[in-house]
Formats: C-alpha cells, sequence, structure tokens
C-alpha cells in the first residue's frame, strides 16, 4: 500500500501525477506551447518554474489527499532538456527533504513503455513514438532492447519542424493530423527503412523543397509525409514482430496519439494476427502519471534514495532507453 508522486519536467510539460496501488488518482499537467517558432528550453524551463507549485497542489486536491500521506517523490531523471529537468528534480528533492520521504529516480521514455499495462498489454513489442525518441523496443532478459531506432530525427520533432515550415505553432501534430485528412492525393516522398532503422531528414528536405517550390498544397504534403513516414514505423514494428515471435503491440508517445498513424497500426496487427494496444492520449504525451507509475513499481522493489542521501541524485539528459537495468521485472 503505498501512495507515490510523480514530477514530470523533461520538455515541453510540467506535471504531477499521483498513483496509489497501481491506481491513477490524479494526472494534472500545464504544458508551453508556441504559435509560430519551436521550443526554447530556457523559456520551457521558466514556463515549469512559474506552474509547479499551482500543478502540486491541483494534483494533491484532484487526488483527495494530503501531502503528509506521500510515500515517496518520483520524477523523470532523463532523457531530455537540461534546464527542464533541473527544474523537475529541485522540485523533488525541496519536497523530499520537507516530507522525508525517499526518491524514485525514472527514466521517462521506460515511463512511457510501462504506461501501457494499463491497457492490460502483457509481453508485447513497442513502438514508442515521442518527440526526440523514435524506437522498436521489446523487453529481453533484464533490459528494454532496442531492435530499431530513428537514425537522426525523432519523429515528433520531425513533425514539428516540418509544421514550422508550414507556419504552424508548436506542437505541430495536431494540425498536421487535421490537414492531411483533407487530401488523399499521394505525392511520392523518399521512403528510408534502413534494416530496421529510419532515417527523417531526407525526406525533410525533400518536403521543404516541395513546400519552397510552391507546386503542392499544405494538405497534400501532410497527407503524403502521413502516410511514407507511419507507413516506415510500421514496417520496422512488424519485422520485430516477426523476429521475436510476439503477438501484441504496444504504442506509447506523443505521436501515437495520431489517428491514422492508430488505423494503419490496427491493419497490420489484424492481417498478422496479432493484438494493438494504445493507452489514452493523456498517457500518450509527456504526464507525471506515468512517473508516479513507474515510480510505484521501482518502489515496491526497493529501488528508492533516502532523504538524507538525496546530494547523490543528478539529472541524466542523455539516458537512453537500453542503459536502464530494469531491476523491477
Ligand atoms: P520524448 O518522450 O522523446 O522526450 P516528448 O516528451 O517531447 O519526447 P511527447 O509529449 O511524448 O514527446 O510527444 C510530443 C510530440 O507528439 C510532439 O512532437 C507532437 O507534435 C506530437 N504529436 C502530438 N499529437 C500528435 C498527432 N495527433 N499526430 C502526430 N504527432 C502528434
Ligand atoms: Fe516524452
Amino acid at each position: 500500500m503505498a501512495i507515490i508522486l510523480g514530477i514530470e519536467s523533461t520538455a515541453h510539460t510540467f506535471g504531477v501525477g499521483i498513483v496509489k496501488d497501481g491506481k491513477i488518482l490524479s494526472n494534472i499537467k500545464k504544458t508551453y506551447t508556441t504559435s509560430t517558432g519551436g521550443i526554447i528550453p530556457v523559456e520551457s524551463a521558466k514556463h515549469h518554474d512559474e506552474n509547479k507549485e499551482q500543478i502540486y497542489c491541483e494534483s494533491l486536491a484532484k487526488a483527495g489527499i494530503n501531502e503528509k500521506e506521500i510515500d515517496a517523490i518520483a520524477f523523470s531523471q532523463g532523457p531530455g532538456l537540461a534546464p527542464c529537468l533541473m527544474i523537475g528534480i529541485k522540485f523533488a528533492k525541496k519536497l523530499s527533504e520537507k516530507l522525508e520521504k525517499p526518491i524514485v529516480p525514472v527514466n521517462h521514455c521506460i515511463a512511457h513503455l510501462e504506461i501501457g499495462k494499463i491497457t492490460n498489454a502483457r509481453d508485447p513489442v513497442m513502438l514508442y513514438v515521442s518527440g526526440a525518441n523514435t524506437q522498436i523496443i521489446a523487453y529481453s532478459s533484464g533490459k528494454y532492447r532496442i531492435f530499431g531506432e530513428t537514425l537522426d530525427l525523432g519523429a515528433g520533432n520531425f513533425i514539428d519542424t516540418f509544421a514550422r515550415f508550414l507556419g504552424i505553432g508548436f506542437p505541430g501534430g495536431p494540425v498536421i493530423q487535421k490537414l492531411a485528412a483533407e487530401s488523399r492525393n499521394y505525392i511520392e516522398l523518399p521512403y528510408v527503412v534502413k534494416g530496421m532503422d529510419i532515417s527523417l531528414s531526407g525526406i525533410l528536405t525533400n518536403l521543404k523543397q516541395k513546400f519552397d517550390s510552391k507546386k503542392y498544397s499544405k494538405e497534400d504534403l501532410c497527407y503524403s509525409m502521413q502516410e511514407t513516414v507511419f507507413a516506415m514505423l510500421i514496417e520496422t514494428a512488424e519485422r520485430a514482430l516477426a523476429h521475436t515471435g510476439k503477438t501484441e503491440l504496444l504504442l506509447g508517445g506523443g505521436v501515437a496519439c495520431n489517428l491514422r498513424l492508430q488505423e494503419m497500426c490496427q491493419i497490420m496487427c489484424d492481417e498478422r494476427g496479432a493484438k494493438l494496444f494504445c493507452p489514452k492520449n493523456e498517457f500518450l504525451t509527456d504526464n507525471a502519471a506515468m512517473i508516479a507509475f513507474l515510480g510505484e513499481t521501482m518502489f515496491n522493489a526497493g529501488i528508492k534514495i533516502p532523504y538524507i542521501r538525496i546530494d547523490e541524485l543528478d539529472i541524466k539528459p542523455r539516458q537512453r532507453t537500453d542503459d536502464v537495468e530494469v531491476k523491477w521485472k
């Protein structure tokens, strides 16, 4: 019986979530957005700093608990933008000292994957498509192994950069999905799958050239981008299913909110007799409930830093998914 508070601050979103015995009691967040340019790390950190106390209070109120009932504080240790991560770790340390409760340092990417358990997926291949990350992952002997990944840009960052050319603000994904839905006119784009990996930077250059030539509509470009890039993702995910013999595909990360991506995954899974699992959007994009959720699992496995030793803790802006020893399974 534990109550774990989770803090998320790796990039654009500051969130505080509370989990009790695997049940999500609250998941409050606020996201830094822009109307034209991309994300500026120090501005995003400022946004987190200004909103953290209020989000914390709202999260406690939504969960209906007093802060004294919290058993441990989990926070996103990395990977992420250093100025944003710093706001999260400082806040976690402050709470840990005040409440005299331990800290559980959580890997953000693995939290995106483990929250998939709420969909009842048991042993899936995971297609993790977020801003900075695009990876095909499956758990095997003690670690989350990366079967394939992007060789350059994460799919979300790729989509957001493309959106910037089109004059759309951040995040670009939801607007691009709407524009794409208005077209059925496929314009050929490079299709770049190398073994189990994909590459997106050439497609980005090609899209920019096509847009600058003024010969193509925004809708047609968005539609063609989605059809091409999603097919690349699904080709590699399907190959991972075939290779591992697993029969479940789990989606994670903000780009997985895309309805066309979900539809294409469903078609692939139906064709090969696999089952598709997809958490609700609030658990796909960055959120703190996933940090609290994995934090609780780790806490129950004894992974925690007592409040008197929190000076040893630091952020890990470049931590990789397959660096983490999964000691809680
Ligand atoms: P990471 O987990 O790699 O650190 P992140 O935390 O920035 O990245 P998420 O919050 O998981 O990423 O996802 C944000 C991304 O999801 C943005 O790039 C955004 O454009 C994209 N996105 C959100 N909704 C959609 C959608 N409907 N279609 C496509 N992309 C989307
Ligand atoms: Fe994320």
